[in-house]
């Protein structure tokens, strides 16, 4: 196909795709299967592989892309972004009625209820219909420019129906349900929980890589325009016409109210009655000012706006008796306290447990086992305890104690640590039940210690059926035994016993990061292992020679002296000593790219960073990961991005995969 062709087929394919991408994603009424809609998509990425002068950003397959970020840049607010005052009853709300009415004197206002969205407000720009930058609100004045995890967002239209210059802004949220599944995800890899959609969505977008916040289902409502060309004069009207640019609204926004007392009405039964069944987590209501021109002579105060103010939901308290304080250990080790409450129905469900956060908190509210205490929940937030129920102190009996944070771990029965300037309780026994499976899983892991065919299943059962109680154990597996498990026949037993036997040769700096220290990832694990040779040298070693170490401050070298303090950490590492495993680093290899340093960009076709890595040190080379004057070879591959921009500049030697790949031969 020639270009002049391509380019008539990729116009067309993207305006049929945005078209789609509306009727999916604003409308909620879809024209096409997925599979068709993936049709149309595959087919406009080829042709842009085909013609790649042919990209632009506003193209719907540039949803994601670029390398991960370092920091965001700052961007300033033209129009500053306010926030808004509250109120939390109908005498406050018809106070504000009375408010605006005498700021315009004695004029009669009409008022427009929104959702207030419990999420992030974020400010789009677009130019002549183009996105070119989305931000966060940051201090109001200035925020952060995170445009490439906003284009990930699929209700946010890259192109605009018209060639508008204009901003926007609205609000990223997580539906309630997915926040549910995010959390179980979490949960699984032993990652701390969201308390609230909010801090899931927040959380989302302050991530450095958009591949990643890609896969977060955030989405986006519009409530502000700003023009200097739209005609409008009126909040209604402009959030309509918003809509029709493209943006997703609040369909069912009722017509403008003039009455204070139709407003009340409408935010306590219509919106709040009805909280539990919005798909979203909604705090409150925001009620504004119709007119463009009265919102002007209301002006602000420094701020908020005075003719806007949020109504709040109540947030539900009962009172109930906390029976006992009982520790949970999450899958990293994490210690939380739990009240264990008696049953009482709160926001829409029946809650038994409650967090109390952390040692701290229960101190500095002396949170005692037998009061009686006041939890809050509102919506979709975990359920706290605020404080106890004042009475119920007076009421404390004889046998009434502070809460004595246990020393132990409730799974494992081992000493917990509290690291220094931190406020959680810490489980570090690498056999602690709690946290054995996923410690096991990592273990084992690809870029740890590389043991082939144990699937997650299978290590479940291994666990499961005490076959293995302790990272040493795998060593010692019998492989009758191992051949009788499902999936697992003799072959795959017999190449298991392979992949365990290679694994005890690959040495010190993949055992140390097997082993799992908090903070202690591959590279800092490499540089440990250059520095002390052998992992029990680095058992001895005291804080300032660890601190001494490239890759090391003082948070890494704290977490190492506790986890080699540990009596039952120090028992597996004699352990697998014992099974055969080598302890030390391997001598420093001296082939043909001694002394030059390396640094990978960009996707390679053959290898995995991982393994490519691998190859130089094994010629006794070193990899980097910053860009320096002391790199030898950039090897860029498929996208190579701003690292590779860098090394330009400087004037590095910038090579391609294949010619790495002569390198290594
Ligand atoms: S209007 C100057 N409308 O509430 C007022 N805000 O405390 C600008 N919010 O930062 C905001 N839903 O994150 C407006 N329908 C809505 C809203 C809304 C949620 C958030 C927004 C803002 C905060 C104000």
């Amino acid at each position: 196909m020639d270009e002049e062709k391509a380019k008539k087929e990729i116009a067309s394919l993207r305006e049929e795709i945005e078209r789609h991408n509306k009727r999916y994603y604003l409308d909620a009424a879809p024209e096409i299967s997925d599979r068709d809609y993936d049709r149309l998509m595959d087919r406009l990425i080829a042709l842009e592989q085909e013609y790649p002068e042919l990209i632009t950003p506003d193209s719907p397959s540039q949803r994601v892309g670029g390398e991960p970020l370092k920091k965001f840049a700052s961007v300033g607010h033209k129009v500053p972004m306010m926030s808004l005052d509250n109120t939390y009853n109908s005498d406050e709300l018809i106070k504000f009625d009375e408010r605006v009415k005498k700021g315009l004197g004695g004029e009669a206002p009409e008022y427009i209820v929104e959702l207030k969205y419990d999420g992030v407000a974020v400010a789009l720009k677009y130019e002549q219909g183009v996105l070119i930058q989305g931000s966060t609100r940051g201090d109001g004045k200035k925020g952060d420019d995170i445009t490439a995890n906003l284009r990930t967002i699929k209700s946010l239209p890259l192109r605009l129906t018209r060639e508008e210059t204009l901003e926007v802004r609205g609000e990223v949220y997580i539906d309630k349900k997915d926040l549910e599944e995010i959390n179980l995800e979490r949960d699984q890899n032993g990652e701390p929980l969201f308390a609230n959609p909010r801090n899931a969505a927040a959380g989302s977008l302050k991530l450095l890589d958009p591949g990643i916040v890609a896969k977060r289902p955030l989405k986006l409502y519009i409530y502000t325009l700003i023009s200097d060309t739209i005609m409008v004069d009126n909040q209604y009207d402009a959030l309509g016409h918003v809509n029709k640019l493209g943006f997703r609204i609040q369909l069912e926004y009722p017509k403008p109210l003039d009455d204070i007392g139709q407003v009340t009405t409408y935010c306590r039964k219509d919106l709040e009655g009805a909280r539990d069944t919005f798909p979203f987590e909604v705090d409150g209501a925001v009620v504004k000012v119709n007119s463009f021109a009265q919102q002007e002579r209301l002006g602000a105060t420094s701020k908020s706006p005075r003719w806007a103010i949020s109504y709040k939901f109540e947030v539900q308290q009962v009172q109930t008796r906390l029976e006992k304080i009982t520790l949970q250990v999450g899958r990293t080790g994490a210690i939380t306290p739990v009240a264990e409450l008696v049953s009482q129905d709160i926001a829409g469900s029946t809650v038994s447990r409650a967090t109390l956060h952390n040692a701290d908190e229960i101190a500095r509210k002396d949170i005692r086992e037998g009061d009686v205490v006041t939890i809050e929940k509102a919506g979709a937030v975990i359920p706290k305890v605020v404080e106890v129920f004042e009475p119920s102190k007076k009421q404390r009996d004889a046998n009434s104690r502070p809460f004595i944070f246990p020393e132990k771990c409730p799974s494992c029965h081992g000493a917990l640590t509290r690291p220094e300037g931190e406020v959680v309780h810490r489980c570090l026994n690498i056999s602690c039940p709690a946290q054995f499976l996923r410690r096991l899983q990592h273990f084992v892991a690809r870029d740890a210690m590389d043991i082939e065919g144990l699937g997650p299943q299978t290590l479940e059962l291994l666990v499961e059926q005490r076959m293995v109680n302790d990272f040493s154990d795998l060593y010692s597996l019998d492989p009758l035994k191992l051949a009788e498990l499902p999936r697992m026949g003799e072959k795959s037993a017999e190449n298991l016993k392979e992949s365990l036997a290679r694994s005890k040769g690959h040495g010190m700096s993949r055992l140390l990061f097997a082993l799992g220290p908090r903070h202690v990832g591959r590279q800092t694990a490499e540089s440990l292992a250059e520095h002390f040779s052998s992992l029990e040298k680095l058992a001895r070693a005291a804080e300032e020679e660890l601190v001494e170490v490239n890759d090391v401050g003082p948070e890494v070298a704290q977490s190492l002296l506790s986890f080699f303090a540990h009596a039952d950490n120090q028992l597996i590492i004699e352990r697998l000593k014992a099974a055969g495993l080598s302890l030390n680093a391997p001598q420093r290899v001296v082939g043909k790219l001694s002394g030059k340093v390396f640094l990978f960009t960009g996707g390679l076709a053959d290898y995995s960073r991982p393994q490519a890595g691998e190859k130089v040190r094994a010629l006794g080379g070193r990899v980097v990961s910053a860009v320096s004057a002391k790199v030898d070879f950039v090897v860029a591959g498929e996208d190579p991005g701003s690292k590779a921009k860098k090394a330009e500049k400087l004037g590095l030697k910038i090579i391609s995969e294949a010619e790495f790949l002569q390198l290594i031969k």
